[in-house]
């Protein structure tokens, strides 16, 4: 089998290229990614001379290399996108053009070339925020920031196209992914490596905002049941249901590198901020996945590799990148 893997010098791209080669021996995968500030070679550094492996530096949005690179594919993993919630309140357009755009461009590409299957990954944050429920995946969309309304855009681009075209595309809604490569914008790796450098953690306001949280590798898992095993029109909820306050993890994380609540620095709330998100995954059971990873385990595993991997992080936290993070909202 023959993949495209888009966006995949990125944190879950990188990591389910990563997954796929190593399990499936015959499998070659190509990698089209236009290597934003997300982007990061060092993330494939130890697959780069896999002859089953290549790479492309390339726009989704970009019809023109678009067609160079989808004919022949047995399937397309749509992981490219602008991702990061804080980003897009302040660069909104950036993530309309990529996550909206970008994902009819690789649409029309399905159509025009006949590609047997795409799967879009995407957000629970789709389904906007709840206090107490748990969204299905035929849950409204209700999207809040300039990110969810975008990749909601992309999705809701997947189902007109389902519709129309019978275009064969599955939709993914994830809970928030960490572990190995994640770039130290997320809270998980932000917070980790500014413990290890002697710094205190922004939590924002309270910090009584909640999450749910997948693995890396338990979310490749899933996604390789979903491409091997899923039903092509289908939208497939992913979830450990492990959940958890932002207060409650940052104590975990404080816990696991020995520091205490000093290193807390309480400050103001992103604008919109969503409190809780939570999902149902009946399907993906149906399929047979289920999480192999504790989040207690996974922080354990996380903090580890962020410890062990200073060579990957700490280029990345550079001046400017410090600049960024110093500055609360009002002043970014
Ligand atoms: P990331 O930000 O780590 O990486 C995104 C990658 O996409 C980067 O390599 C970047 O260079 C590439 N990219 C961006 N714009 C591009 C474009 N126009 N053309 C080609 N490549 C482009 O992302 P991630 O956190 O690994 O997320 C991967 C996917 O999973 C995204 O679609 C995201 O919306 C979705 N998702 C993420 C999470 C999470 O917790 N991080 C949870 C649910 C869903
Ligand atoms: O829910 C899935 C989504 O999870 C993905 O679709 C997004 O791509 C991904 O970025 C993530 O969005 P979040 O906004 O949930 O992730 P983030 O790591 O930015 O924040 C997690 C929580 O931690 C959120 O409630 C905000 C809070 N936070 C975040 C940062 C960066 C802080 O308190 N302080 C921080 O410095």
């Amino acid at each position: 089998m023959r993949l495209l893997v888009t966006g995949g010098a990125g944190f879950m791209g990188s990591n389910f290229i990563r997954f796929i080669l190593s399990k499936y021996k015959e499998y070659e995968v190509v990698n089209l990614d236009k290597l934003t500030y997300a982007g990061n070679l060092d993330n494939l550094k130890d697959i780069e001379d896999n002859p089953r492996y290549s790479f492309v530096k390339g726009d989704i949005a970009d019809p023109k290399i678009v067609s160079e690179v989808v004919p022949g594919v047995d399937a397309i993993l749509n992981y490219a996108a602008e991702t990061h919630v804080d980003r897009s309140i302040m660069w909104a357009r950036d993530f309309a053009v990529t996550d909206v755009i970008g994902t009819l461009t690789l649409l029309e590409a399905v159509n025009t070339y006949k590609i047997p299957v795409m799967v879009q990954i995407s957000t629970d944050e789709v389904f906007g925020s709840t206090e107490k429920g748990v969204f299905a995946e035929e849950s409204p969309f209700l999207p809040n920031s300039p990110y969810s309304a975008s990749k909601a855009g992309g999705d809701l681009m997947c189902r007109a196209f389902l519709k129309t075209y019978s275009t064969p595309v599955i939709v993914t809604h994830s809970v928030n992914f960490y572990g190995p490569y994640q770039y130290p914008e997320k809270v998980i790796p932000l917070f980790v490596t500014n413990l290890i450098e002697g710094k205190k953690v922004p939590l924002y306001g309270k910090g009584l905002n909640r999450r749910q949280w997948i693995y890396t590798e338990d979310h490749c898992r899933a996604v390789d049941v979903i491409l091997h095993k899923g039903v092509a029109g289908e939208v497939y909820n992913i979830t450990t249901g492990d959940e958890i306050s932002n207060i409650e993890l940052t104590k975990q994380i404080l816990g696991e590198l020995g520091k205490d609540k000093d290193s807390i620095e309480y400050v103001k709330d992103r604008p919109g901020h969503d409190f809780r998100y939570a999902l149902t995954n009946d399907r993906l059971q149906d399929l047979g996945w289920s999480p192999e990873t504790s989040f207690t385990e996974g922080v354990k595993k996380t903090v580890a590799w962020y410890r062990d991997n200073e060579w990957w992080w700490k280029k990345l936290k550079d001046a400017k990148y410090q600049e960024y993070y110093s500055k609360q909202y009002t002043e970014r």
